[in-house]
């Protein structure tokens, strides 16, 4: 809470590379509104990621990759004004930074300028380095993501855990450590087994965020509507549900359905 004498103590990057160094660990979800923006920064979360999951769980897409960089910036902005104490973080969505380094500047410039957000996250490994460099001159933060990089499912072809073979590890681990050479302030694994993130977290100095990467890394990060348990048709092995709010929202609107048509809202209260 924030009064006079105790103002808010706003996450930086820096508080995340502190956090490591300490063993404190990384508390991140996503967040694609004002609203549930503003109740996981007061629960006190440490990251808010702006992900182009939000293609999926906002947009109903089958995968990430339609979402623009204008539908990213909506949804970023949105976040930013529900946030007092957690670094926002913002995905650059598929196509606004593979073509070359130029043009990775210009996208996360513009998420910059017009969302208010704190940094910017994209994936992949050697390929984008020189992105990574170019974005980081202009002295914006940029996380990476390595492992199952949904951007890339149609070269995949599965959401299947990634890193299994000796050699994609061992790529994997090269990767890490280029982005952390390039810059990068903290670095998502996204399903790959536990012990090469264990690997990979031990290597690095920067923070390792994991989703289905196990228990060795600096910090956990998930879909909000999938912990909160808003689909229970969507049900993988690292996911833990939280809540189940797929339950409790559907009752809630029978209740008023119901309500509503047997003439019991609203009441002599509830009118003027
Ligand atoms: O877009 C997203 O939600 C993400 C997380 C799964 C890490 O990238």
């Amino acid at each position: 809470m924030s009064t006079a004498s105790h103002p808010i103590k706003k996450v930086t990057t820096h508080t995340l590379r502190q956090m490591k160094a300490s063993g404190e660990k990384i508390s991140m979800l996503t967040a694609y509104d004002y609203t549930m923006a503003r109740l996981l920064d007061e629960a006190g979360v440490d990251v808010l990621l702006v992900g182009d999951s939000a293609a999926n769980v906002m947009a109903g897409y089958d995968t990430t990759l339609p979402i623009t960089l204008d539908q990213m910036i909506y949804h970023a902005a949105s976040v930013v004004r529900g946030v007092k104490r957690s670094l926002v973080i913002v995905d650059l969505p598929f196509g606004s930074y593979q073509e070359d380094p130029r043009q990775a500047l210009h996208s996360a410039v513009k998420i910059m300028k017009e969302t208010g957000a704190h940094g910017v996250k994209l994936e992949g490994g050697e390929a984008v380095v020189d992105a990574v460099r170019r974005i980081i001159t202009a002295g914006i933060p940029v996380m990476g993501h390595l492992g199952l990089t949904p951007q890339s499912i149609y070269q995949f072809g599965t959401y299947s855990v990634r890193a299994v073979e000796e050699k994609e590890a061992t790529q994997l681990l090269h990767d890490a450590q280029l982005l952390e050479q390039a810059g990068c302030f903290a670095l998502v694994l996204e399903k790959i087994p536990a012990q090469l993130a264990k690997q990979v977290t031990e290597k690095l100095s920067i923070p390792v965020i994991g989703i289905g990467a196990g228990k060795y890394v600096d910090g956990q990060v998930l879909v909000v509507h999938d912990m909160l348990g808003m689909n229970q048709s969507f049900k993988p092995r690292f996911l833990r549900q939280y809540a189940q709010l797929q339950q409790i929202i559907q009752d809630a609107v029978k209740h008023y359905i119901a309500d509503v048509k047997e003439q019991k809202f609203p009441d002599e209260t509830e009118q003027y």
